[in-house]
């Protein structure tokens, strides 16, 4: 995901922002309420624009537009190969405008220009076009049940679905959330993150000109409590697709009770990142660095619990402390820019408040443990030592630029460790041996595992939770289940 920018680019500028309204059944319009809330630029703690805020009426109205849409508007009754190619179409407008959203994804996130041109839109593109090419392969059995009968499956669209994403990949989780909707037929409200509304409704506009019909995409910003639970209790709502953190989760899954709505989830991790003494240690340190840093640290499956075996933990702490203690941190819109500023005052406030908790528990804190500047949400990528299992900065997401380091001394134990945990969405082991590399596969209960590597996504490889990470997969053919029903039909032959 590391990227070389054109030398010729020394800046990028803020864009335009295009729209500001909800998408509702093919328009961009004013909420019920008249009301708005302002998005804030993370590098300036500055306000980018007013934004349209939702509430449970225009959910009503979203709702209304994607149950009409699916049941009488053309999409329905679409050919599944032109849903495929109205995919591609939005997928290749994306491409065309790749350095306006991504420009406008680091404004109102706060991501280094460098990653959300190389790896967020890119990775928008590639996941759509993936899913544009199931639309037409999404194919029933024939079954030999007793008797003479006819019997075959049908895959048909769950219906009207809800997804409620958030705000640390805001563009890229549109994409994981539209691409298997839109290819199994369904119709969509898509409530936005509050932090980061903006990059969704462009896709929206952009969805509009590749031609999809009106009310298949309809785009609610807002707020939780009010427009995202409207959404989950919505009784036209069949199925709930929510990605954040696990305590909403449990609040969704049990107004859903109410509907029997589908859900599924992808939440957080404490994920353990295992360096063996055999492994690459250069390979490994930069693996560490880029698992825990990347996107400020706001990643689901930040490698935020180093094990690092004890013959070997010296050598490593110096390396990461070199690697994280250069790391540029500063404007986003720079391309030299590797850490911007968290997403917002709260993000902000809950990591330095783990900082502090680290410090007093008595973990070292080798490098950064600061706040980066006096202007914006800027933190100084942070790394403790000698961090103990119990300590509250190695049990609990940070969801920032802070590594704890924790050192092991066998296979056995790091498997334990690692695996006490109430989460289980990814790992990673370094080691040059395969036979180690693949029990520590088989080993750890989580959804990702990676060798050697860290963070390396595919749109074909599915991702999600073991335990308290989640419910259900997203990406890969095994997202397209999320957004369908089986239907079984038996024939009498005589
Ligand atoms: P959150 O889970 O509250 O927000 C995620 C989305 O859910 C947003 O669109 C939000 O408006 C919506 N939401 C919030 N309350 C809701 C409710 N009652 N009903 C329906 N929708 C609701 O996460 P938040 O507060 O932004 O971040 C808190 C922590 O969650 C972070 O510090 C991080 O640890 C974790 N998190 C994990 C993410 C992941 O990728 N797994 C993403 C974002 C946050
Ligand atoms: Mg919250």
């Amino acid at each position: 995901m590391s990227t070389v920018l054109e030398p010729s680019r020394t800046t990028f500028k803020a864009p335009k922002i295009r729209q500001t309204g909800l998408l509702i059944g093919g328009d961009f319009r004013s909420s019920v309420s008249g009301k708005t809330f302002e998005t804030i630029n993370p590098a300036t703690e500055k306000k980018i624009a007013d934004v349209a805020e939702g509430d449970a009426a225009d959910i009503d109205l979203a709702v209304k537009a994607a149950r009409k849409a699916l049941t009488s508007g053309p999409w329905g009754r679409m050919d599944a190969r032109d849903r495929g190619k109205l995919m591609n179409r939005l997928a290749d407008l994306i491409e065309e405008n790749l350095d306006e959203i991504a420009a406008l994804e680091t404004l109102d996130n706060g991501k280094p220009i460098r990653d959300s041109r190389a790896a967020d839109i890119p990775l928008v593109i590639d996941c759509l076009r993936y899913y544009a090419g199931w639309a037409d392969k999404l194919t029933g059995d024939t079954i030999p049940i007793r008797g003479n009968y006819f019997c075959y499956t049908r895959r048909e669209p769950t219906g009207v679905v809800g997804q409620i994403i958030p705000w640390n990949f805001p563009a890229l989780m549109v994409a994981w959330k539209w691409g298997p909707a839109l290819a199994a037929g369904c119709t969509i409200v898509m409530k936005p993150a509050e932090q980061t509304p903006l990059s969704c409704l462009r896709l929206g506009e952009l969805a509009l000109e590749a031609g999809f019909p009106e009310g298949v995409i309809n785009i609610v910003p807002g707020y939780g409590p009010t427009a995202g639970a409207a959404l989950v209790k919505h009784p036209d709502v069949d199925k709930i697709a929510f990605t954040g953190e696990h305590r909403t989760a449990q609040i969704i899954m049990a107004e859903a009770a109410q509907t029997l709505k589908r859900i599924t989830f992808e939440l957080g991790g404490k994920s353990p990142n295992i360096v063996f003494a055999d492994a690459d240690i250069d390979a490994a340190v930069a693996g560490a660095e880029f698992g825990l840093f990347f996107n400020q640290g706001q990643c689901c499956c930040a490698g935020s619990r180093l094990f690092v075996e004890q013959s070997v933990h010296a050598e490593f702490v110096e390396k990461i402390v070199d690697r994280a203690s250069q790391r540029k941190v500063g404007d986003p819109f720079d391309p030299a820019t590797m850490q911007g500023p968290q997403v917002d005052q709260a993000q902000f406030d809950k990591i330095m408040s783990y900082i502090e908790k680290g410090k007093a528990a008595g973990a070292a804190c080798v490098t950064g443990g600061n706040r980066e500047g006096s202007k914006g949400y800027f933190v100084q990528p942070t790394v403790f030592d000698n961090v103990t299992d119990d300590m509250q900065i190695a049990t609990d997401e940070i969801f920032g630029p802070v590594l704890s380091v924790l050192p092991f001394k066998s296979f056995d134990e790091v498997v334990q460790r690692a695996n006490n945990t109430f989460y289980g969405l990814a790992a990673a082991v370094w080691t040059k041996d395969v036979k180690k590399a693949h029990r520590i596969a088989n080993s750890v209960r989580a959804g990702t595992v990676w060798v050697n590597c860290y963070d390396v996504f595919d749109a074909a490889a599915p991702f999600g939770g073991f335990k308290m990470s989640g419910i259900g997969r997203e990406l890969g053919e095994a997202a397209l289940a999320n957004y369908t029903e089986l239907k079984t039909v038996t024939v009498a032959l005589d």
